[in-house]
């Protein structure tokens, strides 16, 4: 098993092993003995494991754990499903030395982690993600959130988990575009800050590499955090390929996966630095090739102008400009900051490449 320390204000582990998931209450029992649980999942989820993960709970003794199911999708990370929550949780009496337990991808995850944090001023919660992305990224760094009408994560708290347990074999029922989103997330790690990650991803067979992907994400995520847990500084070199996602993602109405967005937005600032001159060429290969190879988008029908428009109102963007993160090698990327003309003249050398 690995074991990855994240030493964030309040430090908590996270523990990597395939069918960790059966020893789930062993394992929360030596952080939150004694201790009243409650479950919250998605509608997918809580058939395929819903049962195994209250069966080892009550193997190791907890007792009276109500859980929740939340119907599966996006849409599920709203202001009205927290007050939902709130109300469900007061009725069966969860109060203030309870723990709640998130399992699911980063949408039940977010949600949880955000109505832990919110719910009588605060309670701990566990995290036990169920997709790639969310054992790759979203349940590590106490990043939680639900959504408004007018964009997505427009609401959120820093909170981080007790304990998160990634259980590989959850992630043999996920459908292949959801497998691949996680797997966009990876790469994006192996580009920033480990070239031995991204080396595994192209030329390994990731089923079979599973823990080891995943804990090195985690280590990339965990040593960004430590650095920066509330987002200000160097937590953005972990938005590598967002800035252009997010504009995909907006543009296309959220129709496209948020990964295989992400993957575009990658392509598109590694094709800008390639045509500046700033980034070897081959680097751009390697991407083009790794995305052919999970069947991730290099491109999208937009035009490079409307995106950088969608990009100048994100709410990451300040008055000043863009900060973008860019890359020196594969594994080596900083911040640099644009302002809107710089950013714009950048782009435009990408499309023309
Ligand atoms: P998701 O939670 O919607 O899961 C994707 C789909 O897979 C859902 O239909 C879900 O029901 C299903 N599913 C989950 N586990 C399954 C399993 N083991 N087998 C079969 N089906 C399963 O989406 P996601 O991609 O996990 O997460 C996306 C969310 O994460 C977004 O809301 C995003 O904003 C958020 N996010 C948060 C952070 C963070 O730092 N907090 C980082 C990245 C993304
Ligand atoms: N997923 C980006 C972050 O956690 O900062």
């Amino acid at each position: 098993m690995n074991c990855i320390r994240v030493n964030t204000g309040i430090p908590y582990d996270v523990l990597i092993r395939r069918g960790i998931l059966r020893d789930a209450g062993a394992e929360i029992k030596k952080v939150k003995p004694n201790t009243r649980l409650a479950v919250i999942t998605d509608s997918n989820v809580s058939p395929l494991y819903l049962h195994t993960l209250l069966n080892s709970l009550e193997q190791a003794g907890y007792r009276d754990i109500p859980s929740f199911t939340m119907p599966a999708g996006e849409s599920t990370k709203s202001l009205e499903n927290a007050g939902l929550l709130y109300q469900l949780l007061s009725q069966a009496k969860i109060s203030r030395d309870c723990c709640l337990i998130a399992l699911g991808g980063g949408v039940i995850g977010d949600l949880t982690g955000f109505v832990a944090s919110t719910y009588l001023r605060g309670i701990p919660f566990i995290q036990i993600p169920t997709t790639l992305l969310a054992q790759v990224d979203s349940s590590v760094g106490g990043k939680t959130a639900v959504n408004l009408p007018t964009g997505k994560n427009l609401v959120g708290t820093f909170w981080q988990p007790s304990l998160v347990l990634c259980d590989p074999d959850t992630l043999s029922t996920l459908p292949e575009d959801v497998f691949a989103d996680g797997v966009a997330e990876a790469i994006k790690c192996g580009m920033i800050k480990d070239a031995v990650l991204f080396d595994l991803l192209a030329h390994q067979d990731p089923q079979t590499h599973l823990e080891e992907i995943i804990s090195r994400c985690i280590c990339v995520k965990r040593d960004v955090v430590e650095k920066d847990e509330h987002d200000t500084g160097d937590r953005m070199l972990l938005n590598f390929g967002h800035t252009m996602g997010h504009a995909v993602e907006n543009w296309m109405q959220y129709q496209q996966r948020h990964g295989q967005c992400v993957a575009v937005g990658m392509v598109m600032m590694v094709r800008a630095q390639v045509a500046a001159g700033m980034l070897a060429p081959t680097v751009l290969e390697k991407l083009l090739q790794i995305c052919q190879k999970y069947c991730l988008p290099v491109s999208c029908s937009a035009c490079w102008e409307d995106l950088f428009e969608i990009c100048r109102q994100d709410k990451k963007s300040t008055t000043k400009g863009i900060r973008a993160i860019l890359l020196r090698s594969i594994g080596d990327s900083y911040i640099q900051p644009f302002s809107f003309e710089e950013f714009k003249t950048f782009l435009r050398g990408g499309d023309q490449q």
